[in-house]
């Protein structure tokens, strides 16, 4: 019992975690018996979180606008690239919000919600990103058809001379043009997204402003690093804003700014970002700016990925065996981390990783290895984290890695063929009825060595 209620304090469970007669529960969810009846690795995402995270995020927003008497509008878009399952857009558009895409078959998926009877005419569509011929075609088809309110955001000149060409046969549209941040003394990244202050001064002046078929509403930007209280994102965006406001004085049609993704998720299970202060701080300080420049204050858009589908995915793991090598007590996942959590291997990423059972045990340090043939197949695999703590025991042991739903099915490649032919895990989908029961449904299941081997041209 004390030992439980150490590892309790310890850790200091969010709201939505329990421990109940040594288990950890998750929204009331048996997490052992969850793992026990549909097998393990399972991915399990639970879709009332998406709703959740959109309706708080808005409720941000709208007491910083209320708190500052800030003139402009808040939207909420979800951007698709961080989860594209169809499951999560049905269940994040019913929050009234905008969509941001970024490629070709995108558009293919905006057309199936339509279809389908799932996305209200005049949902507002971003389109972000390169535009290949496929693309940009797909682009004009969607705004010639009218149903969604689409905003294309120029990214490159040829872009800009493609609208500039085909306008002629459009009605009017509004255009958006994405920000190339380099410029900024403070951004150290090297970026090929957008333009520079100069080249959309330039084009303002000299084709959009005497285009009458193209208005240029929207700047947009995304700072790459992230949204964090650091200095250097509120430099940076101080920047952009007094762009905004240069660009506003010579365009008046200007009327928002979009600033991207990037709004963080909660990463480890102590995490301590103050969200609705980091709000508060983006609109006070693109209010104080636009008043200094006596510009009229912007609409904001946000294009948050994982902010949005992150905490609502878990991925449960089994121990086959711990074992000892050299001085290190490493315990062997029967999944992945290069094949099932790609960013824990390619950026580093973490997440909360929480036992599921044993809470009754002590802990003990351990490496968490994957079943590959990898040595870079292991975590935690951080400079600042060398181990994490299980229950020392023998006994059977799952454990859940925690908030793993955004990009992590894109960058394997779900459903594709995987390092060491590791399959893709069971997915298990949980929302609640109208009765406000939890439902559950297998959206797929593990895959099997003939899904594989006919990818791979053995059938
Ligand atoms: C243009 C743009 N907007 C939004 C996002 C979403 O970012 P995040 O998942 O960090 O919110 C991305 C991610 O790459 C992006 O490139």
């Amino acid at each position: 019992m004390n030992e439980r209620l150490l590892i309790h304090q310890e850790i200091d469970l969010p709201d939505e975690f329990d421990v109940k007669e040594d288990k950890l529960f998750y929204s009331n969810i048996d997490l052992l018996k969850l793992a026990k009846d549909y097998g393990s690795p399972l991915r399990f995402t639970f879709l009332p979180a998406i709703s959740n995270q959109i309706e708080r995020m808005k409720m941000y927003f709208q007491k910083a606008i209320e708190k500052t008497d800030y003139q402009g509008e808040y939207s909420y878009y979800y951007c698709t690239k961080s989860s594209h399952f169809e499951h999560i857009l049905k269940k994040a558009v019913q929050s009234n919000i905008g969509i941001e895409i970024s490629s070709a078959y995108d558009i293919d998926l905006i057309r199936s919600l339509i279809k389908a009877g799932n996305l209200k005419p005049g949902t507002a569509i971003i389109c972000n990103g390169y535009k290949t011929p496929e693309y940009q075609a797909g682009i004009t088809a969607m705004i010639q058809q009218g149903y969604c309110s689409v905003v294309p955001i120029i990214d490159s000149k040829t872009e800009l001379l493609y609208y500039l060409r085909e306008s002629k046969g459009l009605s009017p549209i509004k255009i958006g043009i994405r920000l190339n941040l380099s410029f900024i003394s403070g951004y150290d990244r090297k970026s090929r997204f957008g333009l520079s202050p100069e080249d959309i001064l330039s084009f303002y002046q000299h084709e959009i402003s005497k285009n009458e078929k193209l208005e240029l509403s929207t700047l947009h930007f995304f700072n790459e690093k992230g949204m964090d209280n650091s200095d250097d994102y509120w430099k940076v965006l101080e920047k952009i804003v007094r762009f905004y406001c240069q660009l506003k004085r010579w365009n008046p049609s200007l009327t928002t700014l979009d600033i991207g993704g990037g709004m963080p998720f909660r990463s480890s299970i102590n995490s301590d970002a103050d969200l609705p202060l980091l709000v508060q701080r983006i609109i006070s300080t693109v209010q104080n700016i636009c008043h200094e420049e006596a510009v009229m204050e912007p609409n904001i858009i946000t294009e948050f990925g994982k902010y949005t589908v992150a905490e609502a995915t878990s991925t449960i793991f089994k121990i086959c065996e711990k074992k000892t090598a050299d001085e290190f007590n490493w315990a062997i996942i029967d999944g992945s981390f290069i094949t099932h959590l790609p960013d824990t291997w390619a950026i580093h990423q973490e997440y909360p990783v929480l036992p599921i059972n044993n809470w009754n045990k002590n802990l003990k340090p351990f490496i968490l290895g994957g079943l590959t043939c990898d040595s870079a197949d292991y975590y935690p695999n951080t400079p600042e984290n060398e181990f994490i703590r299980l229950p020392d025991t023998e006994e059977e042991q799952f454990i859940a890695f925690l908030h793993t739903g955004a990009y992590q099915e894109a960058l394997s490649g779900f459903g594709g063929v995987n390092h060491c032919l590791i399959p893709s895990p069971k997915h298990l989908i949980i929302d609640r009825n109208q009765d406000d029961v939890l439902e559950y449904v297998v959206f797929s299941e593990k895959q099997n060595s003939e899904q594989l081997l006919n990818i791979l041209g053995y059938g």
